[in-house]
């Protein structure tokens, strides 16, 4: 019955008929992306750390969007941090922007403006790991370097029939695909395996039958391919309440910039982490009072607009008040702005939610 039962040995894996059938695949199937019109570093790079962690229907608008404000390595280096925090904003992961920005200024200062082709130039710059590194050297420079990312993780667990995704395993699937490659085209294969995990080898519902290489894939031979890799139980993200406030004086509202580590440099309304609910217009009073050196007036506490980060969930009580008077205060990050200043900030995402909301409710101009 089926090919469950016959399977009783697994199938030897030809590295060059893998390879083949991989990149004739690619060749015909590939997705006309924006970043694959042309294989220059520079581009190769911005998509390759916009593509961490988000999907590439998210990353379209933003890497069109960024080419055009950045064209080249120089246009980063010049820029300020809030202009590239400000083409970021809503992408997450705001470590990534920051972290390009310090590179270009070094690709600049250290390299002639050049970005490095050599591993170890490269590897050793702000944000870059072995995966971008893999990535853009092959990619951008045709090196023989492997780019390993969820995808391409789960497609070579099924294709070797490993269910842990272990330490050793990486190593070992890291090895293989080192043989597998088609030297000649190392960037078009390791872009070929994540199409390939993209497109077809999906986590829940595998297009086994569209599949080029699965006459040689263990996990589809067994007949359970999504027994492989197997599934890692998620941490549970914390959740956390939040008091904030919109701040006004006659159409201005009160705007922070962040000094914590994360979300660094981002602007955000005052808000602060409370444990409960119990004196919360008390609590909040006293936070702006300590901090900024102003009394406020509360019009209205609203319920809580939730969103979630990827390090916790957050549920932020918005209080709407007026600032009523306020002492000089020590030199925090801030800044009064109207409505149509809103665009000149990068925000993180749950002030958006509450411009919209007070947007619609009271913050009349
Ligand atoms: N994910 C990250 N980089 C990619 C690329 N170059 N092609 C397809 N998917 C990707």
């Amino acid at each position: 019955m089926g090919i469950a039962k016959n399977f009783l040995k697994k199938v030897k894996i030809n590295m060059s008929e893998l390879s083949t059938l991989l990149l004739e695949w690619f060749d015909l199937n590939k997705r006309g992306l924006p970043f694959r019109k042309n294989n220059k570093p520079y581009d190769v790079w911005v998509s390759e750390i916009m593509l961490q962690q988000t999907k590439v229907d998210t990353v379209i608008p933003y890497y069109n969007a960024w080419m055009k404000k950045f064209p080249n390595i120089e246009s980063v280096s010049e820029a300020s941090e809030e202009s590239v925090l400000k083409s970021w904003e809503g992408l997450g992961y705001y470590s990534r922007s920051r972290n390009f920005h310090k590179a270009a200024k070094i690709i600049i200062k250290n390299f002639n403006s050049k970005i490095p082709e050599s591993w170890d130039d490269f590897r050793l710059l702000p944000g870059v790991g072995d995966y971008t590194a893999g990535a853009v050297l092959s990619i951008a420079f045709n090196k023989s370097y492997v780019a390993v990312d969820g995808n391409v993780k789960r497609v070579m667990a099924r294709l070797t029939s490993r269910k842990k995704l272990s330490q050793h395993n990486l190593r070992f699937i890291k090895s293989k695909l080192l043989k597998f490659m088609d030297k000649n085209r190392a960037g078009d294969f390791n872009q070929a395996m994540m199409e390939l995990g993209a497109c077809v080898c999906l986590p829940r519902n595998p297009k086994c039958e569209q599949c080029p290489i699965n006459k040689i894939c263990n996990a589809y031979i067994s007949g359970k391919p999504t027994e492989y890799p197997a599934k890692v139980v998620k941490k549970t993200i914390p959740s956390h309440i939040f008091v904030g406030g919109l701040i006004r004086v006659g159409n201005k509202i009160l705007i922070q910039k962040r000094e914590e580590k994360m979300l660094n440099g981002l602007w955000e309304i005052p808000m602060k982490k409370i444990n409960d609910q119990k004196n919360l217009t008390k609590d909040f009073k006293n936070f702006i009072f300590n901090k900024y050196g102003i009394t406020v007036k509360i019009n209205k506490v609203f319920s809580a607009i939730k969103h979630s980060y990827s390090h916790f969930n957050m549920k932020l009580i918005v209080i709407d008040c007026e600032k009523t008077t306020s002492i000089v205060k020590k030199k925090n990050m801030y800044s009064w702005i109207e409505k149509n200043q809103i665009n000149n900030y990068p925000f993180h995402k749950v002030n958006h939610k509450v411009f919209s909301l007070f947007k619609k409710k009271t913050w009349n101009v």
